[in-house]
């Protein structure tokens, strides 16, 4: 398989095809959504709290994110690489947006950097696209300013911020981006906005009518025990035949059931004897 573009995702929207993106934040797991085909993957800032822990996205650091990045990058082939631009890197001006998305491409390897919401977002996405990197928007549920937003909720569920849904969707598109993502919007103000579109919007709970669907992986294969949002939908319940597998080794090894004479090393009997002579 090619490796996946930007003009390659425009493309898929141009024939119709729906696009696939899903989270990854390491090496194994960038192998296996790699080995299953998908279009894009975003080392997400989900990444603060599938695997580091933190409550929320926000207290995740540039280092963090690059050097999940980076592994991501080392087991990635074929899928686009989308580097996920954390809170306070890239707000404050059209410089810091620049150099933070410079670092991502360099040290983390991804093709792309995506960050959140449109007003202010909008140009700091244009000044990246002008210093030569693609940019994805991301609209509606923002978690990096959830509390703004009053929390982890549906956004666009009235006629006025609907509209500012369109609103920044029409200016992360003017400024250049290359896709945008849309979350947790309700599915007909996803569908009233797709019309206006012109680059591949990719949706997270915003229904059927996007180009493409993005999901956590932790998520679609039951490995995360945190609050499951609507849209997650699970595949797979791998949590729970993780702990089952460590759950049955504990139980060998403390009934000297593990290691069998198969785990073990063996030594030629003459060498053994004259060791223990
Ligand atoms: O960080 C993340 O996983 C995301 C996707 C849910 C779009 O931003
Ligand atoms: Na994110």
């Amino acid at each position: 398989r090619k490796p996946v573009t930007v003009n390659a995702l425009a493309d898929l929207r141009h024939r119709g095809e729906r696009i696939v993106m899903i989270t990854a934040y390491d090496y194994p797991s960038a192998q296996v959504v790699d080995s299953a085909g998908v279009d894009m993957v975003l080392v997400g800032d989900s990444a603060a709290m599938t695997v580091l822990g933190y409550p929320t996205t926000v207290p995740v650091s540039i280092e963090e994110m690059i050097m999940l990045t980076a592994a991501v990058r080392r087991g990635l082939k074929t899928p686009l690489l989308v580097g996920d631009l954390p809170f306070g890197s890239y707000e404050v001006s059209n410089e810091q947006a620049v150099s933070t998305a410079i670092r991502f491409v360099k040290e983390g390897g991804c093709d792309v950097v995506k960050l959140e919401g449109g007003g202010e977002s909008a140009e700091r996405a244009r000044a990246i696209v002008r210093a030569g990197i693609p940019v994805m928007g991301h609209i509606g549920l923002t978690p990096q300013t959830a509390t703004a937003l009053g929390g982890f909720r549906a956004q666009g569920v009235t006629a006025e911020r609907a509209r500012s849904v369109l609103d920044d969707a029409l200016r992360l598109q003017a400024a250049g981006c290359f896709s945008i993502v849309f979350e947790a919007v309700p599915a007909k103000v996803t569908k009233a906005i797709m019309p206006h579109m012109k680059i591949p919007v990719i949706g997270i709970g915003a229904g059927p009518d996007t180009d493409g669907q993005v999901l956590v992986y932790h998520d679609l294969l039951g490995i995360f025990d945190g609050f499951q949002p609507k849209f997650a939908k699970r595949w797979a319940n791998m949590r729970s035949a993780m702990i089952d597998a460590v759950s049955e080794y504990a139980d060998e090894v403390r009934r000297s059931a593990f290691p069998a004479p198969e785990h073990c090393y063996g030594i030629k009997q003459e060498e053994l004897d004259q060791f223990i002579a």
